[in-house]
């Protein structure tokens, strides 16, 4: 078949091809430990899911502002600035279908074939493949596991030219749960001003931070907001990944040119989502805390466990719900297990039925990601079968 030069530029989400294999697996009896989902393994909350309810029963079943509904861009610019101490009003928000369609309809309408996007690794998977489809080059700069994979101001400096067109940062961060701290985040805002490049800041995990880290946005920053770009959802904080509602918050004529691409695609937001994620935005927040307190302990817990697996090597990350192991003593060498870890990963689900992603989909070689988004139960029972065969791999070098 013939497609378009434009998507197949792109490949199929890994993450997402990973847990279609599980899936498969699972339908068909095996029991897998599964690290894959990127997604909280608790239930919306009840004061939410009866929102929609009353929504649907009061006919909110109809096309709302293609936007978003009024209430719901003043309920984010409200929590926003309760939350995390920005300044926004309606006119500066959009409500998009989740915070992947927010970064996808940001990036096609700021970047165009000869940009470049400095995009951090490891870095999210669609990061990239959103930019190359919008025709634009996504610029790599490296993040370490000594400095808590936080990007640097001077990195992204140095990775500047006159076509870079924008920064895109995630923190708390997908794959390896690195934090920027507030402060570099100010030097990295001032780099951005300094050569005109706009600055997305993702914030989809804003309030999935371990002490000593809080959420925090740089839309706190004074004279921020010429040069930034916040994406946010409900995805992750409330436990709403299926509902799809995301948001950008961002200069006024930015927001009407994403109202203009989103009266040409999706129209609005599911408008009963757009009730629940009001009912979010306004309501109690009293089970986030709740969520984050179990996934400090299975945070612990992952990384103890995978630390004493031999020729694995994973530091704590400071937020989200992921762990991130440098297994590269295991892919070099003559008694290496596989070429690199997109086969290490298929290795560990034929072999150990342990579902993860390999490192390289997250332009990080050497590392496998765990959404440790799954019971404690389900975390020791997967340790011990990823003990179990890097154990006998080591035995057998
Ligand atoms: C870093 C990051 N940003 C954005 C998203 C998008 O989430 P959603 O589209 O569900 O709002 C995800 C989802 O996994 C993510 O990990």
């Amino acid at each position: 078949m013939q497609l378009t030069e434009r998507i197949n530029r792109i490949q199929i989400s890994p993450t997402a091809a990973v847990i279609a294999e599980a899936e498969k697996l699972k339908a068909k009896g095996v029991d897998i430990a599964d690290f894959g989902p990127g997604e909280p393994d608790f239930p919306t909350p009840e004061h939410i899911k009866k929102a929609a309810i009353r929504a649907i029963e009061q006919n909110f079943t109809k096309y709302t502002a293609t936007g978003g509904i009024l209430p719901l861009r003043e309920a984010i610019c409200a929590w926003h600035k309760r939350e995390l101490k920005s300044g926004y009003e309606p006119k500066e928000c959009v409500v998009n279908v989740g915070g992947k369609h927010s970064i996808f309809n940001v990036v096609s309408v700021l970047v165009q074939q000869g940009d470049e996007v400095i995009v951090p690794a490891p870095y999210w998977v669609s990061y990239p493949d959103i930019v190359k489809y919008a025709g634009g080059t996504p610029v790599h700069v490296e993040t370490r596991a000594e400095d808590g994979f936080s990007v640097k101001a001077s990195v992204i400096e140095k990775a500047i030219t006159a076509k870079t067109r924008m920064v895109i940062l995630s923190s708390p961060n997908n794959p390896t749960g690195g934090v920027i701290p507030p402060d570099e985040y100010g030097r990295i805002l001032s780099v951005c001003r300094k050569h005109n490049v706009w600055l997305m800041s993702d914030e989809c995990y804003s309030h999935f931070t371990y002490e000593p880290h809080k959420p925090f946005s740089i839309a706190s920053a004074a004279d921020s907001k010429e040069n930034v770009i916040i994406i946010g959802s409900v995805s992750k904080t409330f436990a709403m990944t299926g509902w799809r509602i995301g948001y950008t918050l961002a200069p006024a004529p930015l927001v009407q040119a994403l109202i203009k691409l989103q009266s040409q695609s999706t129209s609005n937001p599911t408008s009963i989502a757009q009730y629940a994620a009001l009912a979010a935005m306004t309501g109690t927040m009293d089970t986030v805390p709740v969520m984050l307190a179990e996934y400090a302990k299975r945070r612990k817990r992952i990384v103890e466990g995978l630390n004493a697996i031999p020729g694995v090597k994973c530091a704590q990350p400071g937020g989200a719900f992921y762990a991130f192991p440098d297994v590269s003593a295991h892919l070099s060498g003559p008694h290496a297990l596989a070429k690199d870890t997109t086969e290490l990963a298929t290795l560990l689900l034929d072999k150990a039925r342990v579902a993860l992603v390999g490192g390289d989909a997250f332009g990080a070689p050497g590392y496998l990601r765990l959404s440790y988004a799954t019971s404690l139960e389900r975390i020791e029972e997967g340790l011990r079968r990823l003990d179990r065969f890097f154990s006998r791999a080591e035995a057998a070098a």
